[in-house]
Parts: C-alpha cells; structure tokens; sequence
C-alpha cells in the first residue's frame, strides 16, 4: 500500500484546523501511520525544500516553516500521494478549486497551510528527514 508524508503547516495548529484536515484524511479511507507534533529545527526545513533554495520566496518559507510548531504525518491507501495532492489542491490557494483543502481554508501562497509529497522519490527523501525507521515500520 502507497504512503503520503504530510505536514500540517503553523498556521493549522494556530487557526485549530488539524481536526478539520486529518478527518477530511480520515473519511476519505486513508489510515494514519504516523503523527507527531514537533517545532523544527531550520536545518531540516532547508532540507526539505533544498530544491527552492535561492528562488525569491525561500527565506519567508523557511521563516514560516520554523516560526511556530507543525504536525508530520504519514498515511497510507491505494495511491495516497496523488490522491493527497488532488485533497490537498493546487500550490495558490487563490487557484485551488473549492472542495479541496487549500481551495476551502486558504488564501496566502507561503502559509497555503498544508505540504505533501509530490512522488514517491520526493516520499522517501522527506519521511527520513522527520521519522526513524523503527516509526515507519508500524
Ligand atoms: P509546499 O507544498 O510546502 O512546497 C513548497 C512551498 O513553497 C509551497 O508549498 C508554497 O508554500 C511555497 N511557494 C511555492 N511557490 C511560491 C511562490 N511563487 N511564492 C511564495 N511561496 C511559494
């Protein structure tokens, strides 16, 4: 069975929207594997996004990523990476269509509230950064 690494961005632990996205996961028959809350460390968020280094908006990412505390979850159903992605809307939320997660909740492109893999290469790269082997054997 495929699994989907997900971060819950700041802003979902500030506005109390961690219940609200974890059931939209939940009633669509995904099964959680991991979640943990953690306020990261700047080196693992500049991992994670080693791809956007540079790009004009990386350092107001960064900023944001680590400015307050975010949950890392693991799910896992029959093509959880690309049905996560439909879920969780295109990167703008001002083009993210009603129905999915960014579409209904939110509005600004850095705080666009919620990060999932986009592969299952990009999927291995990410979860190392943030789980150990002994929590991903579940
Ligand atoms: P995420 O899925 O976390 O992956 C990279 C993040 O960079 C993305 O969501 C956005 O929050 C952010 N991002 C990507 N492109 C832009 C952009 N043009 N302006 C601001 N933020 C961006």
């Amino acid at each position: 069975m495929e699994r989907s690494f997900i971060i819950l961005k700041p802003s979902c632990l500030k506005r109390a929207l961690v219940g609200e996205i974890i059931s939209r996961f939940e009633k669509k028959g995904l099964r959680i594997v991991q979640l943990k809350v953690a306020r990261l460390p700047r080196e693992k968020v500049e991992e994670l996004y080693q791809q956007h280094a540079g790009k004009p908006f990386y350092e107001r990412l960064v900023d944001f990523m680590t400015s307050d505390r975010v949950v890392l979850m693991v799910v896992e159903g029959r093509n959880a990476i690309d049905v996560v992605r439909r879920m969780v809307g295109a990167t703008d939320p001002v083009e993210a269509n009603p129905g999915t997660i960014r579409g209904d909740l939110a509005l600004d492109k850095t705080d666009n509230l919620i990060h999932a893999c986009d592969s299952p290469e990009s999927y291995e790269r990410e979860v190392r950064i943030f789980f150990d082997e002994r929590e991903l054997s579940e």
